[in-house]
């Protein structure tokens, strides 16, 4: 495998109710990387519409995503940020790409199986091959590096076998046009840290998520100070103080949750909180947790707020970086369109 220049890119649908999932697992990463590697950031709002949106919601929640990006401390002139539906060339690789993949590859996506629920019949076909576009997000830019949440894992994986295959079913003329061996790097996932499965806040053995229906399962970005801490102290925990190993935590989800939550915020691991606060009872760490949260997130839902405040700044955030963005899909899905044969 011929070495790629390191690139990192990652996306966010914007569905609403962002989270502290999505900011632990992802946003707090994406920020992190733009010190050692240039960061491309999507709000990918073709993922979006794989179910039913609501046209002025999605416009809005595009706009929410991008605000949180920003006020999260990602620098749209040093890094590039943008929608996925400006740049075209994402939509045209996933054509390409879905002849690549297998129907039996897609036939193993879990969160299919998931978001299809029972009546699978009547699900969308772009739901059935949002991994498809997903690779193509990636791979249009020939990025190495992923930065998701665990949940992402096995469509990160799939990405991975569709360049594969792309790379061996063109292997020829890949050569013959001087890209080597392959033409994609194989994009690797970077999942990693205390909080890459933020667990909802009822319930420890179940992913926080978007669409669940009690607000209380979650903290969003937008949540102030009195809400952050209201929903933190009807968290469900167990009966037990904390224990003073992370060994202590097996058979614990809630405790394990909040315990990696606090970690992830204060940029340590569950090991060094409970040197802190092995043997505390829920009420002393659930107190601190509030302290260290509302410090950490009050101020990005503030930023956030402002940036709301002014569409036109937002949107020319995102046209400047799907113009920086084009220009990197477009090449590389021209040198995709002569691998395969395609006259432009
Ligand atoms: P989504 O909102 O589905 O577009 O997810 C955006 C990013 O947040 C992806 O990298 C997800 O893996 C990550 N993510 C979503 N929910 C969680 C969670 N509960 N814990 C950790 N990461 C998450
Ligand atoms: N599927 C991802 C999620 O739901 C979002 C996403 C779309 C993505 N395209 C991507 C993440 C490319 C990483 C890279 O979280």
């Amino acid at each position: 495998m011929p070495p790629f220049a390191p690139l990192v890119f990652s996306g966010v649908q914007p569905t609403g109710n962002l989270h502290l999932g999505n900011y632990l697992g992802a946003i707090k990463r994406f920020v992190q990387l733009q010190a050692t590697h240039n960061c491309i950031y999507c709000v990918v709002d073709l993922h979006a519409i794989t179910v039913p949106q609501k046209p002025a919601e999605l416009t809005a929640h595009i706009r929410e995503v991008t605000a949180a990006f920003i006020a999260c401390g990602i620098d749209p002139k040093a890094h590039i940020i943008f929608n996925q539906s400006q740049v075209s060339a994402h939509a045209e690789l996933a054509f390409i790409l879905n002849c690549t993949a297998r129907l039996g590859w897609l036939n193993r996506m879990t969160q299919f199986k998931d978001k299809a629920g029972k009546d699978r019949e009547n699900a969308s076909v772009g739901l059935y091959t949002y991994p498809v576009l997903m690779a193509a997000d990636i791979l249009v830019y020939r990025a190495t590096h992923v930065p998701v949440g665990e949940d992402q894992k096995q469509h990160l994986e799939l990405s991975r076998d569709i360049a594969q295959k792309f790379n061996l079913d063109f292997a020829p003329t890949i050569a013959e046009k001087g890209f080597g061996e392959a033409f994609f790097p194989l994009p690797e996932p970077l999942i990693q840290g205390p909080a890459t499965r933020v667990m909802s806040l009822r319930e420890g053995t179940k992913k926080m998520s978007k669409s669940d229906a009690s607000d209380n399962s979650r903290i969003n970005l937008s949540d102030n100070a009195d809400v952050i801490a209201q929903k933190f102290r009807r968290a469900r925990t167990d009966a037990d103080v904390l224990p003073t190993e992370v060994a202590g935590l097996a058979g614990r989800p809630e405790a394990d949750n909040l315990v990696g939550i606090y970690a992830a915020l204060q940029d340590t691991d569950k090991a060094n909180v409970l040197r802190q606060f092995g043997n505390a009872n829920f009420a002393t760490f659930k107190a601190a947790l509030v302290d260290l949260s509302v410090a950490r997130l009050g101020p990005i839902g503030h930023e956030m707020q402002k940036l709301q405040a002014d569409p036109g700044y937002i949107d020319s955030v995102l046209k400047d970086g799907a113009g920086r963005a084009r220009a990197i899909a477009n090449a590389n899905l021209d040198a995709v369109k002569d691998i395969v044969g395609l006259l432009r």
